[in-house]
């Protein structure tokens, strides 16, 4: 009797109570109310259990739902044309608040053949230690072990374990890491540092799994994005690159005049979205060139009237040979308008003023200026002091006046030095292909 009552937590001086008024009743009536005592303790019990069971599922459901959303969000950030960075990052802060963490970092490896050896950490939270110190413990201490069986490694005892790491070592209590897989090779190594409540369990081990699948496709997808726009870039110089070699003295000009433009672009305030796709204009500027006769291009004396007809044809002839490509579209409005003057002087249309895109002032400027301080058949390279005069005094006619501030602003000497050096570049590692 007194474990029935401590097992439905039932008084037992009450119930003691109760079962001695029924004794007064029938014995059929006792065993009636036995039966229904019986059921409201069975009924209770259930009862108890189904709350329980209610309450794991809720908070079951509460980390689910907390997990989709993160992933959801996660998937929605995958924009391969932002950098590396810029999404690990994301994903360290989301991990940092979902999985309630100290710190969370992201090692991506340097990609092969990509001409860097260095590692890029990413990192968010109050990191225990510096990054080159967790650097090194990825690389030296956890690297190995997940590449030893390419799965999640949680450690609880991090500080004892990792003692012999030296000085430091035991700021970091607990640890997960995964590895950021493409194949069968290791890409880079995802990471939780310090658990603010307990320790690493298995749904943070599942949750993490996750989010290294989906941060894996992204890199893998951001890699070959990466790939079709070198391959798309190396396509694009090489094609300029032949525009340019039809005159030994303006080879190297479409490169330097991009380079020229996205300074331009970048001191104008653009974005480096926007900047690159001045840089790409800059380069293309005299793509249509590429039909017109080296009679006429490399003619060291006054062109007749015809000639001039004729190349005064190239921005539109450009505009035309772009247009075959969609993703280039934005860049058209640029080659066409590339001769245009604010002061309405330009061709092919004559536009002035505002009627003429910046993108295609700002790449104006640029052709001039390399155009006055390279070599041409007929001239050596102006001197500085004229260059710099010339431009000033066509400030607000040939040039947009606010541009020609922004590329004064500049140490020309410097500048023009870094575009040689550039350009030089350029030519030794295409002499390097063609041997
Ligand atoms: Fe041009």
């Amino acid at each position: 009797f007194a474990r029935a009552c401590t097992r439905a937590e039932l008084d037992r001086e009450v119930m003691a109570g109760l079962c001695r008024q029924l004794a007064h009743h029938h014995q059929d009536q006792t065993e009636e109310l036995q039966a229904v005592l019986q059921w409201t303790i069975e009924d209770e019990q259930t009862k108890a259990v189904a709350q329980d069971e209610l309450g794991t599922l809720s908070t079951n459901l509460a980390s689910t739902y907390e997990e989709l959303s993160m992933l959801y969000r996660i998937s929605g950030s995958m924009r391969v044309t932002q950098g590396g960075g810029a999404f690990f990052e994301n994903i360290c802060r989301e991990l940092l608040e979902v999985m309630h963490l100290q710190a969370a970092a992201a090692l991506l490896y340097p990609r092969e053949h990509s001409g860097s050896s260095e590692d890029e950490l990413v990192c968010a939270g109050e990191q225990p230690l510096p990054k080159e110190q967790l650097t090194q413990i990825i690389r030296r201490y956890l690297a190995p072990r997940l590449a030893a069986d390419m799965r999640t490694l949680v450690d609880n005892q991090f500080a004892s374990n990792a003692a012999h790491l030296g000085p430091g070592v035991e700021k970091i209590r607990t640890i997960i890491a995964v590895p950021l897989t493409s194949g069968d090779k290791i890409k880079g190594v995802l990471l939780g540092v310090n658990k603010l409540t307990g320790e690493f369990d298995s749904n943070d081990l599942k949750l993490i799994g996750s989010i290294s699948s989906q941060a894996a496709v992204f890199l893998e997808n951001h890699h070959l994005y990466e790939d079709l726009q070198d391959l798309l870039m190396g396509m694009l110089h090489a094609l300029t690159s032949s525009i340019d070699a039809k005159d030994p003295y303006t080879s190297g000009h479409s490169r330097r005049v991009a380079l020229i433009s996205r300074k331009l672009a970048e001191l104008s305030g653009f974005d480096p979205h926007r900047a690159g796709r001045v840089y790409l204009a800059g380069l293309l500027h005299d793509v249509g060139k590429i039909g017109m006769p080296e009679s006429v291009l490399l003619k060291a004396g006054r062109l007749t009237d015809a000639e001039y007809q004729k190349v005064k044809r190239h921005p539109e002839v450009g505009a035309g040979i772009i247009s075959g490509i969609r993703q280039m579209e934005d860049v058209i409005p640029t080659i066409l308008c590339h001769h245009e003057r604010p002061d309405g002087q330009g061709y092919p249309k004559g536009l002035a003023g505002d009627q003429i895109p910046i993108e295609a002032l700002i790449v104006g400027l640029s052709d001039s200026l390399d155009a006055m301080t390279s070599s041409r058949t007929y001239r050596a390279p102006m001197p500085l002091e004229a260059v710099v005069a010339e431009i000033r005094r066509c400030s607000g006619t040939q040039f947009d006046s606010q541009l020609v501030e922004l590329l004064l602003s500049l140490d020309l000497a410097e500048f023009l030095e870094y575009l040689r050096e550039a350009t030089d570049a350029d030519a030794e590692s295409a002499q390097g292909v063609n041997r």
